[in-house]
């Protein structure tokens, strides 16, 4: 698919506590976390810049400034490598800097993820009628949802969240749309969101994931919310805002794999299905984990 139009600027909110990967994050932002050797915010940087993204708005807080400075060139550091020849190194170290321009908004305190959005609305220009919303913990696979998000607001306006299809009986843990359909396959009307229902009261099998194609309404609408679940100024309820004063909300139903980075259970899988793709790493670690499990079931 090719890219789309219908957004300019990614935001990529970052500032959260990380508080299911401590004690790491103490120190070290659970963003920048190596995905075999790339951080996780770059892989989803690229991803908006796929899709037609040219600015990238980083919500940091005071603390993590060095998820920003993963965005910054190191002219030192590419000098070193050019002279030593390290030419597949040094186009690592420059590829973050060139996908797209890097910009930051800080989050003073982690206050949730709508506020997380809201503050990085003094970022947009006034060209931004819609802003895309990748959550950095969040791996949608294969790339191209929000290609697909974006030709659904060109038709139908509004704002287009994603979905994947999940088991009846793992529903509970996430949050669910409650959709009619329309006459596209995967294309369905959001009229409610219900967060973590008991799977025989989930109004469908539809999950949220962490990608959002939203309408500037929604910057209004994160000012008039209160906080909800946790005392966190919740994204979903400024939708479920949306929804309610009769704002067209679209879901796309991305058919492909999920990688759940924010935990260390769903980050580790991530890491051997990257790993064992990877013509480095890959052929080894394949042998190690079948000797690994094979010498496990003895
Ligand atoms: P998560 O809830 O997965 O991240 O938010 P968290 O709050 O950092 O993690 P735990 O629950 O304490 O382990 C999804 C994304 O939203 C960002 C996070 O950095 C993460 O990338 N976020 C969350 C903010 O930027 N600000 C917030 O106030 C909350």
């Amino acid at each position: 698919m090719s890219p789309t139009t219908a957004f300019r600027t990614a935001i990529v909110p970052a500032a959260g506590l990380g508080t299911r990967f401590l004690p790491t994050t103490k120190s070290v932002p659970k963003e920048l976390l190596p995905v075999v050797d790339t951080p996780a915010i770059e892989l989803v940087a690229a991803e908006a810049a796929e899709a037609g993204a040219e600015r990238l708005v980083i919500v940091t807080s005071p603390e993590k400034s060095s998820v920003a400075g993963h965005f910054q060139s190191r002219p030192d550091l590419e000098q070193t490598l050019a002279d030593r020849g390290k030419t597949a190194l040094l186009e690592k170290v420059r590829r973050a800097p060139g996908l797209l321009q890097a910009e930051v908004a800080i989050q003073e305190q982690a206050l949730g993820l709508g506020h997380a959005v809201a503050c990085a609305r003094p970022n947009l220009t006034e060209a931004d009628d819609a802003v895309a919303v990748l959550l950095p913990d969040d791996l949608v696979l294969p790339t191209g949802a929000l290609t697909a998000m974006a030709r659904v607001r060109e038709r139908f306006g509004g704002s287009v969240l994603c979905a994947f299809d999940i088991p009846r009986e793992q529903i509970s843990a996430y949050g669910v749309f409650d959709v009619d359909p329309t006459d596209t396959d995967d294309v369905l009307r959001v009229k409610g969101m219900v967060e973590k229902p008991a799977p025989e009261a989930a109004p469908s099998t539809f999950a949220a994931a962490g990608r959002y194609l939203l309408d500037r309404a929604v910057f209004d609408a994160l000012d008039r919310i209160t906080p909800g679940a946790g005392g966190e100024l919740q994204l979903t309820d400024a939708v479920a805002l949306l929804i309610e004063e009769g704002h067209p909300v679209h879901v796309v139903v991305h058919r492909g794999g999920r990688h759940d980075l924010g935990n260390p259970g769903g980050f580790l899988r991530a890491a051997v299905d990257f790993a064992l793709e990877n013509p480095e790493y890959g052929p080894e670690l394949r042998e190690w984990l079948s000797q690994r499990l094979s010498d496990a079931a003895r």
